[in-house]
């Protein structure tokens, strides 16, 4: 256990021991930050490097640790906790967590920008119909490990789904709103509107922090939309409020238009928007659903690549990773050199500190 008690600056209410597997923390000493990727208000994202090997490091804000609010340090230490227990090829995966002198958790570089960047920069063109199912594909498989392993992510969107360096496969992020899927009713946390299902946004959920009866259906909810604007490249309720968006998506039951999209895929967006969550389908069947959807899309005489399979999807996204660690006698010297010139974390750390 390890304690960050706020006790100078945070006072007593701040008080929070780390319980942590100590397998999992890291020595901030060792950890290279090389350049900003994503700013928000409560973390920033750095590509830098640990081990020779290239990572995200994701630092909790305030950056010190004592200067975190409690609430910050429960959600950061379960998004710890949980993120190390996903083991899949199409899961970001978690390399270790730090709690002082500043709060940040490590996970394998994706070199290929967020899905929501990636449409962005396609638009007005839309993304090749196999590619958006094997984009679907990955997230669904995904997600059916996540409810097998009873966690709901809750916050399921573009800006959390992460593409390969090449742009061929999607793996899910940040579980900073995940929770265990329990029988009692859960906390309504806002998430993003535009992808969150109907069910939470009753009067009572509204209020933020009201407890609330939904499930695992809530991710299939939001993959629809998801789904929707792979196939489209369109934003989902243009234009529209956020609040605006909660109101027809809840009472008047409105959805995104299905106007020139594949009858079989259509069907597959009605259920999973379904108003009732039950309807919903489970991921395991959409999953198979879209592989034989895809599998429909080539000739009868040609089979698909491989790279549409699950065992590919986990050797290739593993060995993105663990390949890294291979250093070659060359890559090694360069790793080196690197080292010498680019600021350790807790160098990076003292500075923003001192700023
Ligand atoms: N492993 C990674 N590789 C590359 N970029 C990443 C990685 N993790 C995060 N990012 C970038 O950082 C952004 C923010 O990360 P993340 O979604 O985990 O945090 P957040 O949304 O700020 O946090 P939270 O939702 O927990 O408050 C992502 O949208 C992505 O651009
Ligand atoms: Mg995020």
């Amino acid at each position: 256990m390890y304690d960050a008690e706020g006790e100078e600056e945070g006072g007593l209410e701040n008080h929070f021991i780390f319980n942590i597997d100590k397998d999992l923390l890291i020595d901030p000493r060792r950890v290279l930050v090389r350049r900003l990727i994503a700013e928000g208000p409560y973390s920033l994202v750095y590509a830098g490097e640990y081990e020779s090997k290239p990572v995200a490091v994701k630092v909790i804000q305030p950056m010190k640790t004592s200067d975190v609010i409690l609430e910050h340090k429960v959600k950061f230490q379960r998004e710890v906790m949980l993120q190390s227990r996903m083991n899949h090829g199409n899961i970001v995966k978690l390399i270790g967590a730090c709690v002082e002198p500043a709060m940040f958790l490590l996970t394998e570089l994706m070199g290929g920008d967020t899905l929501q960047k990636h449409l962005l920069s396609i638009r007005p063109k839309h993304l090749d119909l196999k590619l958006s199912i094997s984009f679907a594909l990955d997230i669904s498989r995904a997600m059916e490990y996540l409810h097998e392993n009873c966690i709901i992510h809750r916050d399921l969107k573009p800006n959390n789904l992460l593409l390969t360096e090449d742009k061929k496969r999607i793996k899910v992020a940040d579980f900073g709103l995940a929770r265990e899927e329990t029988t009692n009713e859960m906390t309504c946390e806002a998430g993003t509107y535009k992808w969150m299902a109907p069910e939470l946004f009753s009067k009572a959920a509204l209020q933020i922090g009201k407890k609330k009866n939904y499930d695992h259906k809530v991710d299939v909810y939001s993959f629809s939309i998801i789904l929707w604007e792979l196939l489209t490249n369109k934003a989902p309720f243009k234009g529209r409020d956020n609040l605006i968006v909660a109101y027809a998506a809840a009472a008047n039951n409105e959805r995104p238009s299905l106007e020139n999209i594949p009858e079989e895929l259509a069907t597959l967006l009605r259920s999973c928007w379904s108003e009732n969550p039950a309807l919903r389908p489970e991921f395991m069947e959409i999953t198979k659903y879209l592989k034989e959807y895809l599998y429909s899309l080539w000739p009868a005489d040609m089979t698909p690549p491989k790279v549409m399979e699950i065992e590919d999807a986990q050797n290739k996204t593993g060995e993105d990773f663990k390949g890294s660690g291979h250093v070659t006698k060359k890559s090694a010297e360069r790793a080196k050199k690197q080292k010498s010139s680019s600021p350790s974390f807790l160098v990076c750390f003292d500075n923003c500190l001192s700023e």
